[in-house]
């Protein structure tokens, strides 16, 4: 491929790549499984472009330009990316030291795309018309053609040896000591730590139309809605447990619709529909949630990523606004 096509694709590929990863964190139930397919077919796709990059990469580094420590910021973000994201996904390596590899993942990720942007704008490849010809595309459709036969081939090896990749989840993750909550990673969304909150004292306020009421970790485990829901985190794990507490539903008057805001004592916060099963847990497997997982009580959200179920639960407040009108991904 030449060197000017293989440039254009890298353009199209890695921030389809960082888009699809993040999208993978977003979907939740069903749908994540398409997603975190396409995302592993454009990621090995890129991989597939390897050897017609490196012809370039060479010829570049003998011109020695101004920024090319940017470019090779750049190679050495992509190839962490490219590696991490394999050690994961076949199980080879998950995480070393406390550090998931998906992290790791993630972070050279992200971190690679400011480098892109200074690497493309002083080498800026004009579009051409022809770009967009058919034998372009049907070039682009090869490519994705043997990224895709790259990621069926990793799977049936991943499977033929057995190898942890083969027992994961459709979202990527592998699962953490189901049925034992002792077991479970603790982990939190970027900065977030765990409060001291005193159980006894600990109310939280449910806010409708006006009517605010607070509730005891007593009254809310006196009313002992349950629900066995999969915790399946961004980090890269998953687990199920029976959570015990009460549900939204019936925190609020009779068939409320819209959304509610959940906040936890550390200022994190979500919003959720009111269509989905929303469960305000005290207990987990029958035992008090422990404050790294949330104590006094935490949100469980069937069917949705780790990061929406807000620990540490102060309020809730219901309205009719959007929910999905709010940042992607919390800062905090
Ligand atoms: C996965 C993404 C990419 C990586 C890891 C990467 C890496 C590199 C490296 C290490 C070099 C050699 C050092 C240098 O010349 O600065 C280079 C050269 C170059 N890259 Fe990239 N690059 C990527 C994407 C792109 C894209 C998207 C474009 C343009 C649209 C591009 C255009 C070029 C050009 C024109 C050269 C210089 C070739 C020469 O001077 O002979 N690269 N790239
Ligand atoms: C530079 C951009 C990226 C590249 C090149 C890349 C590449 C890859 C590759 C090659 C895999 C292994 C695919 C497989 O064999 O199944 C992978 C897995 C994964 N990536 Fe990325 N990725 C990028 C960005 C991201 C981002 C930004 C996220 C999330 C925010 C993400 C989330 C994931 C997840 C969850 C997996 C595991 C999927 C599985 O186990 O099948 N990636 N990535």
């Amino acid at each position: 491929m030449a060197g000017r096509a293989t440039n254009l694709a890298l353009l199209v590929l890695l921030p389809a790549a960082a888009a699809s990863g993040a999208a993978t964190f977003l979907v939740g139930g069903g749908t994540v499984g398409l997603v975190v397919i396409a995302h592993g077919v454009l990621g090995l796709t890129l991989l597939v472009l390897v050897p017609w990059k490196s012809i370039i990469v060479r010829r570049g580094l003998r011109r020695r330009r101004a920024d090319q420590l940017m470019s090779v910021i750049l190679a050495t973000g992509v190839v962490a990316a490219l590696a991490t994201g394999l050690a994961h996904s076949t199980g080879l390596l998950i995480g070393a030291a406390g550090v998931s590899a998906l992290q790791v993942h993630v972070a050279a990720a992200l971190l690679a795309l400011v480098p892109l942007l200074v690497h493309v704008r002083h080498r800026r490849a004009r579009v051409r018309r022809t770009d967009l010809s058919r034998r372009n595309l049907l070039r682009m459709g090869l490519l994705l053609g043997a990224g895709s036969a790259s990621y069926g081939a990793l799977e049936v090896i991943a499977a033929g040896l057995s190898l942890p990749g083969a027992r994961r989840r459709a979202s990527g993750s592998y699962e953490r000591s189901s049925g034992k909550p002792d077991g479970m990673p603790t982990t939190s969304w970027l900065l977030d730590e765990i409060p001291s909150i005193d159980s006894a004292s600990w109310r939280v306020s449910v806010r409708s139309g006006g009517v605010r009421r607070e509730w005891s970790v007593a009254e809310i485990r006196a009313v002992g809605e349950r629900t066995s829901a999969i915790l399946d985190c961004t980090g890269g794990w998953w687990s199920r447990q029976e959570w015990s507490g009460v549900r939204l539903s019936t925190l609020l008057p009779p068939g409320a619709t819209g959304s509610v805001e959940v906040t936890s004592a550390t200022g994190y916060r979500r919003r959720l529909p009111l269509t989905d099963d929303l469960l305000l847990a005290v207990d987990v497997s029958g035992t008090p949630l422990s404050p790294e997982h949330g104590a006094p009580a935490r949100l469980v959200v069937p069917g949705r990523r780790g990061y929406h179920w807000v620990k540490w639960v102060t309020r809730v407040e219901h309205d009719h606004r959007r929910w999905w009108v709010q940042v992607p991904f919390p800062l905090q």
